[in-house]
């Protein structure tokens, strides 16, 4: 059995001045991060992987320099009170936004060069990809390449001839959630997100995909692998996943939810605080055991 957790889009800004779109609550960042290492460590998770976007570079916010990199010491600080071995992924709020460079975050944090391959545990692996290598101004989901992809094959070859599953993580979305006009992409997916995810269905080594990016919580059954997206941290539901894997091919996932009063009184108030059920999902996008097929036959 593994156990595990997955949180993402923490998106820290120190001191930010405004909250931005719902459902984000940049100004309660401190009284969220102060949660999130005691909640984690509670679960004695065997690791923890973040999806990205640790903070509020890139597009949209406008972030100076030297705040940028304050807030990347902020957050460093955060996730080292984690107990429990921790694997990040960038997101597209992850780079500079005067520069669109992700030097400064990746000093801080070990990101996978485009794919890396951890040894979690001895029966379980994991695949992270870094899918911010190009023009991140321009492909701001994210592009996954050729290169990409052969290496995402090679991998899976090792795998499985070595009976090993594994679980695959990158930021941005791979199943779009409304039909996409001719030549685009779906809403937050990575370009070349068709490519991926047929690569994804014949690489029989990878039983799960994590995506965050959307702050939306999501579990797709896709062929015989899952798809599972998850909200923000930042914003309303406040929550991250705990995961299990059983040795018959069981996936089980629980939301929790920070407990965060301040943040979450703040959040009532506001105007445009929406349809919560848009950001967490339907109950079993939250809690759910799935079987799944590639596990089991692993695993069986
Ligand atoms: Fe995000
Ligand atoms: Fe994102």
């Amino acid at each position: 059995m593994n156990k595990f957790v997955f949180l993402t889009d923490t998106h820290y800004w120190t001191d930010a001045p405004k909250d931005y779109g719902a459902p984000k609550m940049l100004t309660k960042g401190r009284e969220i991060h102060d949660a999130i290492p005691p909640a984690v460590n509670a679960l004695d998770p065997d690791f923890v992987v973040h999806g990205g976007d640790f903070l509020c570079g890139g597009s949209s916010f406008d972030l100076p320099t030297d705040i940028f990199e304050h807030s990347i010491r902020d957050v460093r600080e955060t996730f080292d009170r984690l107990s429990s071995p921790f694997y990040p992924i960038p997101g597209n709020h992850d780079c500079d936004a005067q520069t669109w460079k992700f030097d400064a975050f990746n000093a801080a944090f070990d990101v996978p060069d485009l794919l890396s391959v951890d040894e979690v545990a001895s029966d379980l692996r994991i695949v992270r990809a870094n899918v911010f290598l190009g023009d991140t101004k321009e492909y701001g989901s994210g592009e996954w390449t050729d290169d990409h992809d052969a290496r995402l094959r090679e991998i899976d070859g090792q795998l499985t001839v070595a009976g090993l599953p594994a679980l695959f993580f990158l930021h941005t979305w791979i199943l779009p959630d409304a039909l996409p006009e001719e030549g685009a992409e779906g809403r937050g997916c990575v370009s070349g997100s068709r490519q991926l995810l047929d690569t994804i269905s014949q690489c029989p080594s990878i039983v799960a995909v994590f995506t965050g990016h959307r702050h939306v919580n999501r579990i797709t059954a896709y062929r015989d692998f899952l798809i599972v997206d998850t909200a923000c941290l930042i914003g309303y539901p406040f929550g991250f996943r705990e995961v299990t894997l059983s040795d018959d091919g069981w996936f089980s996932t629980t939301f929790h939810r920070l407990e965060v009063p301040d943040t979450m009184a703040a959040y009532r108030e506001r105007d445009d605080a929406g349809e919560d059920a848009e950001w967490e999902g339907q109950p079993h996008d939250c809690d759910s055991g799935v079987l799944i097929p590639r596990l089991q036959e692993i695993r069986g």
